[in-house]
């Protein structure tokens, strides 16, 4: 049985008030993350790099939280780079990959996508590079190796997509796509930010190059990481000053510094979900690795029987058509769950649930080019219930009510 009592104690945001149905947007923070911020600017707010014992204890705070995401993602602690935004970690991705390319060079971006893992590659045609597109699968909404094939030849050097799609749920096998990648010769680059907070993410497993996060939407502060693989980091060009050595990763791909207060707030994510672990299945011998497999293997499968009764309500309702997968299978989809209703703007179905306290969404959620692929601009795009792990059947059932009057 999944503990949600004890889930839900963890984020002080949650109250029984407001159902948060827009995760996707962002989740609340954890208490131990509100705690370290406080504790930090409390207490070690100096510069960082001095030989006085305060700024080492410092120092040594912020580098645990490049330790606890790397273990987060089962990546080594000199590949994760800190940043404010993913977006922001992309565009610096993109300078510093600048090199690598040499003009006729071809990168592979989506439709499907959120804008970040996409205008920030085809801004590189200005420097000569070639941008394909690879489109997503008009029927599934899915992104196919098929759809990438005809795309792929021997001047590709990057492709970029996403494990999940933030529009509508699905989740691709992003580990057969970067094998497919691998064997044409090119990177991947893998939007991973919608993925998350639902899964674990490995990015050995995936053997992913690239492989970015929000770290606000996975239960942490206004943060973004990026995985990349350490002899690519390495031979990225450094966006910092030029006295700052090419070795120096990740401090010269991260410019102006990380916010201290909140890298160090970091190792309360994995603490959480260990936390969870343990009660959900008791102290074991099992790695922390491990660990994380199992713990997010019950966050997905709670988040499944948070998601099948919405899908279920809205095949029944006609005039509504759900974009995207309608089974609520974890292996396929997140419990990001969209929908249009015929003859009626997305814009107008959230507001009528305002009052009741129930937060959902509309609109086009950055993936302009797919709500645009959709012919959904005119009609306010889609409507979006993005669920997260503390939700609960309550604030479903709540939902699907308010639903039923309001369409
Ligand atoms: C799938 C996806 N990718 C990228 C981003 C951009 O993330 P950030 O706000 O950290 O720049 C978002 C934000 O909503 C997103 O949902």
């Amino acid at each position: 049985m999944f503990n949600l009592e004890f889930v839900r104690s963890h984020f002080p945001a949650l109250s029984d008030d407001w159902a948060l149905l827009d995760n996707a947007g962002g989740s609340p923070p954890l208490r131990g993350v509100i705690e370290r911020v406080r504790d930090y600017m409390s207490r070690w707010q100096v510069q960082l790099g001095a030989s006085y014992p305060l700024s080492a204890t410092a120092t040594e705070m912020v580098a645990e939280g490049h330790r606890a995401m790397a273990r987060l993602v089962n990546a080594g602690p000199d590949e994760i780079v800190l940043g404010p935004s993913s977006t922001m970690n992309v565009r610096i991705l993109a300078r510093a990959l600048l090199p690598m390319f040499s003009p006729g060079d071809e990168i592979v971006v989506t439709n499907l996508d959120h804008e970040t893992n996409v205008g920030a590659w085809r801004e590189l045609e200005a420097e000569g590079l070639r941008i394909r597109e690879w489109q997503f699968d008009s029927g599934t909404l899915r992104l196919t190796l098929e759809g990438l094939e005809p795309l792929l030849n021997d001047r590709t050097r990057l492709v970029c997509f996403t494990h999940c799609a933030n529009v509508v749920g699905s989740i691709h096998d992003a580990a057969a796509m970067i094998r497919r990648v691998h064997q044409a010769g090119a990177l991947a680059c893998v939007d991973g930010v919608a993925y998350a907070p639902h899964r674990r993410v490995d990015v050995k497993a995936l053997d992913a190059d690239f492989y970015f996060l929000s770290i606000y939407k996975v239960f942490g502060p206004h943060l973004g990481m990026l995985y990349g693989r350490r002899e690519l980091l390495r031979k990225a060009r450094g966006v910092k000053h030029f006295f700052i050595g090419e070795d120096e990763v990740p401090y010269k791909l991260e410019p102006g510094n990380v916010v201290h207060e909140l890298a160090a707030s970091l190792p309360a994510i994995p603490e959480y979900l260990l936390a969870l672990d343990e009660r959900l299945f008791g102290a074991g011998a099992l790695s922390e690795q491990a660990r994380f497999d199992r713990v997010f293997g019950a966050i997905a499968g709670h988040e499944a029987s948070l998601a099948a009764p919405l899908l279920d309500f809205l095949k029944t309702r006609s005039g509504v058509r759900i974009l995207g997968e309608r089974a609520a299978d974890p292996a396929l989809r997140v419990p990001t769950v969209a929908f249009v209703v015929e003859g009626r703007h997305s814009g107008e179905i959230p507001p009528l649930l305002d009052p009741q306290k129930i937060a959902i969404r509309f609109g086009h959620f950055y993936a302009y080019r797919a709500m645009e692929a959709l012919g959904l601009h005119g009609r306010g795009g889609e409507v979006r219930v993005s669920m997260a792990h503390y939700n609960t059947p309550a604030e479903v059932a709540r939902l699907i009510a308010a639903l039923d009057r309001a369409l």
